[in-house]
């Protein structure tokens, strides 16, 4: 694996000439984001050796690196999903590729279900834990030492720093941003009524079929983390009406500007604090 990731670098460091310090994962629905990166450069995840193709819908299937206000970025414009039929070792991939390159902040997005009647479809959600529903764990095997111990402890997987950075500013804006927990499962059937009656007696907030391995994954790696869910649908307990996926990309679409506004102010933050 790690050849692997030395041939990935090799090749990134030749097409992109900055030192990104934070990389953010683009959720379904969330491609807004990406106009907002300056000085960009794109590279289809076909051409990068060592990526595997997204192929979940409304995943675009590239990275884009560039500034945000001024901060160097890389974004995934798309992610891997376990259900797609990838290892979580290829799910998880290019989180390390993110460390290597000199990343130390990353933001994930999602698009969830909500468990919680208070997180309503359109609202944002700041995750402060999760519960890790997959069955399976990325830092199965071997352990890379390079990157990080063998049981790395996921007491705070959600860096409080960035998390008080976005609540504070949620405040000020009045953007309607509640705290919770994510419950990740493998997908892609969604879940039975008992199964979300579970997930919610077990205090989760949110299910989503994403995000947790690569959260385990850049805690292992001392990455900080920060994500935020965009619930784009009430899940079944509440209604008894199959979602589709027209209604998770119009929920996402209606919260994508909050996001924007809360991922901007925070790399402005950090900019002042790594100057
Ligand atoms: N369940 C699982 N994943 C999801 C959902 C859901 O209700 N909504 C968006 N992603």
């Amino acid at each position: 694996m790690q050849q692997k990731i030395n041939e990935t670098i090799s090749f990134l460091k030749h097409k992109i000439s900055i030192n990104p310090l934070v990389g953010i994962i683009l959720g379904t629905g969330l491609n807004d984001l990406a106009t907002e990166v300056e000085n960009k450069i794109e590279i289809l995840y076909e051409d990068i050796p060592g990526f595997v193709r997204s192929t979940a819908p409304s995943h675009q299937g590239k990275l884009i690196a560039g500034t945000i206000s001024g901060m160097p970025i890389l974004m995934l414009q798309g992610r891997f999903h376990f259900y797609e039929g990838y290892t979580m070792e290829q799910v998880t991939y290019p989180i390390r590729v993110f460390k290597k390159l000199g990343i130390k902040y990353l933001f994930v997005t999602n698009a969830a279900g909500s468990l919680n009647p208070t997180m309503r479809p359109g609202n944002l959600v700041l995750l402060n834990d999760h519960i890790n529903m997959m069955g399976t764990n990325p830092l199965i095997g071997k352990n890379l030492d390079e990157y990080g111990e063998r049981f790395p402890s996921m007491n705070e997987p959600y860096d409080n720093e960035l998390q008080s950075i976005a609540c504070s500013f949620a405040e000020t804006q009045n953007i309607d941003m509640q705290q919770g927990v994510y419950c990740a499962v493998t997908g892609p059937s969604l879940e039975t009524k008992a199964e979300c009656k579970l997930f919610a007696s077990l205090g989760a907030d949110l299910v989503g079929m994403s995000t947790v391995p690569e959260v385990i994954v850049a805690v292992h790696s001392g990455l900080k983390v920060l994500a935020i869910s965009v619930v784009t649908n009430l899940s079944n307990i509440f209604h008894d009406q199959a979602h589709s996926q027209e209604e998770i990309r119009d929920n996402a679409k209606i919260a994508s500007n909050n996001l924007i506004n809360i991922i901007k102010h925070i790399i402005n933050e950090l900019k002042l604090k790594e100057n």
